[in-house]
């Protein structure tokens, strides 16, 4: 009875992933591989998540495990209050997931379609809502056509459709940015957007800092099966406010002018020192005034942005970002 009561009542989080591994068994030739080690994820109820990591870290794993497609090897994964393993056709219910493969029948047209999916979840014919979901993907237009003649982006777009058919709680899109151009992603993005402000709590996976930047309120960055930080937004993108600068100087040094001390200087070579900074508190400008004014003479300078791959760096080792330093300012 009391069980009821908080089933119904509406979950602080809309999903919760504890101590989940992954392990595919290996074939003949292949060894087994640990996708996923000992993953814990909370997603507060209305919030825009993003995991952020690169090819072959575990996100689609992750997600088809949430999807029910992927058995995990342990751990408990819980989708609105229900666990996926004992409460499966509940937890089914209450994700919608596009998956990273566009998987769309040829033949159906995007109405039959959807129509389709709502049966398969048991929306009933009067409560189907097949116009209102072609209108929100922008395919209203190409309700009869078939879905052969769509181009990619708009595959997508019915992909997100369909997975909102029977109006989960939560939305899951696994990397739907891919093969989509400029103005669908925008397009996408802002159906995607007015569906979070509507109250739907929507997981995303991406490649992309700038993407997870632009649309997440937190952001979890997984690499090699392990989640190596899970932060609002804000608070990622400040721990991420740095860069270096690498210059060349028209004279060897032999040692650093101390006034630079607070740039954690490095000589690469007696003509090439890098510093650091923090572009929201010191523009790269005054960084290259203060060089000047402490007597060197800059021939060439170029500065480095956090990638992914130096956000890592910087995560796993708590170091200093690599210093590659290829982007001409
Ligand atoms: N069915 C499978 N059998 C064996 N290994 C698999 C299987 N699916 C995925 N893997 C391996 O598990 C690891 C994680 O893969 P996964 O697809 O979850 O990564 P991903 O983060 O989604 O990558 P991408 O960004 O390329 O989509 C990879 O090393 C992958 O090769
Ligand atoms: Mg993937």
């Amino acid at each position: 009875m009391l069980s009821d009561l908080t089933q119904n009542l509406e979950p602080e989080f809309a999903v919760e992933i504890e101590g989940v591994s992954k392990t595919y068994a290996g074939s003949n030739k292949q060894a087994p591989k640990q996708a996923l080690k000992n993953v814990s994820l909370k997603i507060r109820r209305g919030s825009f998540f993003g995991l952020l990591g690169p090819n072959g870290a575990g996100k689609s794993t992750l997600i088809n495990i949430l999807a029910g497609l992927v058995n995990k090897s342990s751990g408990t994964a819980r989708i609105w209050g229900h666990d996926v393993d004992t409460e499966m056709r509940s937890a089914r219910r209450a994700i919608g997931v596009v998956p990273q493969e566009l998987n769309i029948d040829p033949f159906f047209t995007p109405r039959e379609l959807l129509d389709l999916q709502a049966g398969l979840y048991g929306v009933p014919k009067a409560e189907r809502e097949t116009d209102a979901v072609l209108e929100a993907i922008g395919l209203a237009d190409k309700a009869e056509a078939y879905t052969r003649s769509l181009s990619g982006g708009m595959r997508r777009r019915l992909l997100v459709g369909k997975a909102m058919v029977h109006r989960p709680p939560v939305l899951v899109l696994d990397e739907p940015s891919a093969g989509v151009d400029v103005d669908l992603r925008r397009q996408l993005w802002s159906h995607v957007k007015k569906m979070n402000e509507d109250g739907i709590t929507v997981l995303l996976t991406t490649h992309y800092l700038e993407e997870a930047e632009a649309m997440c309120d937190e952001i979890a960055i997984i690499n090699h099966g392990e989640i190596i930080a899970c932060e609002p937004t804000e608070v990622m993108l400040s721990r991420l406010d740095a860069k270096d600068m690498t210059v060349t100087l028209s004279q060897p040094l032999t040692k650093i002018p101390g006034a630079l001390s607070a740039y954690n200087p490095v000589l690469n070579r007696p003509d090439c020192l890098k510093v650091s900074f923090a572009p929201s508190k010191t523009p790269a400008r005054k960084v290259l005034a203060d060089i000047e004014d402490a007597g060197l003479v800059v021939n060439d300078f170029s500065t480095t942005d956090s990638d992914l791959e130096d956000i890592f760096i910087r995560l796993t080792h708590g170091g200093q970002a690599s210093d590659h330093a290829d982007d001409a300012a």
